[in-house]
């Protein structure tokens, strides 16, 4: 029979459990309502199929929600640009905002930043909606760097202060490096780590973990970056396997592997990492 180990701090964050109890309240007790979710609200395609399934409609942009009475749109835990907020008054649309805590604090320091008219260096993936979010309250004027190709094709501007936050998922180590390259530039520098914690502690555990175990299990949405990102930790220390749901793993062969590590990412719902584990052990 096959051991397996299951890291500290898999699965849904703080933030995403939020969000998505929120979502469900309005869902359920706001029955006279329509409710709209602007983009998926997790990474999570079988998560997100169940909401809709009680009724919330997903649109992929503001225009596509139809104004009449009694409709709101919920803004997912990663966070929207300010002109989102904006546009969503002019229209009359009501906001349910669920937006992370830790995702507000980075707007907050980005707008202020702004205003203090320093420039903005945001560590991060420009495509994801949470770095579009928080670039959108700066005024678009990030300067954004997704790894340290991009940092070193920079030309800095030395007669600039610096202000320097990350996307709250970003890599750890990545994050370190690409400071440590900044501050031997002799910047006028002012870091904000702005990794959530519970990021930081899921990558670590994953980390040591994957270091323990003959094979990790990464249990998460193809699109969700923070499994992504635990999926190429555990790669760099091992064999790893990335799946979104247990029938997944049916075609996998585990009979060379004796301990199995499992992880998951922070959109990833307890039942599909369960159900995911229980085929594990039985194997
Ligand atoms: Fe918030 Fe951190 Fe989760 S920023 S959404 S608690 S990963």
């Amino acid at each position: 029979m096959k051991r397996v180990i299951i890291a500290d701090n898999a699965g849904f964050c703080f933030g995403v459990k939020r969000a998505m109890n929120i979502a469900y309240n309005e869902i359920e007790e706001k029955r006279d309502m329509q409710v709209y979710a602007l983009g998926p609200l997790i990474h999570n395609r079988q998560a997100v199929e169940k909401y809709e399934e009680r009724g919330l409609i997903t649109v992929d942009e503001i225009e596509e929600i139809e104004i009449k009475e009694n409709i709101e749109m919920i803004i997912r835990s990663h966070g929207v640009a300010k002109k989102i907020y904006d546009e969503a008054r002019d229209r009359g649309i009501e906001i349910v905002d669920t937006t992370c805590p830790f995702v507000k604090k980075i707007h907050e320091i980005v707008k202020k930043s702004e205003e203090d008219k320093k420039a903005i260096i945001l560590l991060g993936d420009k495509n994801h909606p949470e770095v579009i979010g928080i670039n959108g309250w700066c005024k678009d004027s990030a300067i954004i760097f997704k790894d340290m190709d991009d940092v070193l094709k920079y030309d800095f501007d030395y007669d600039k202060s610096y202000v320097v936050v990350s996307q709250t998922t970003m890599n750890e180590e990545n994050f370190e490096k690409i400071i440590e390259y900044l501050e031997s530039l002799n910047l006028e520098l002012d870091i904000k780590n702005t990794i959530c914690s519970a990021t930081r502690v899921r990558q670590q555990s994953a980390r040591e973990l994957s270091s323990k175990v003959d094979v990790m299990v990464v249990i998460g949405g193809k699109h969700s970056s923070n499994t992504q990102k635990l999926v190429n930790i555990c790669k760099e220390r091992g064999n790893t396997v990335s799946i979104e749901t247990r029938e997944d793993l049916y075609d996998v062969d585990f009979s060379n592997y004796e301990v199995i590590g499992v992880t998951a990412g922070a959109s990833t719902p307890d039942w599909i990492i369960h159900e995911a584990i229980e085929y594990l052990e039985k194997l």
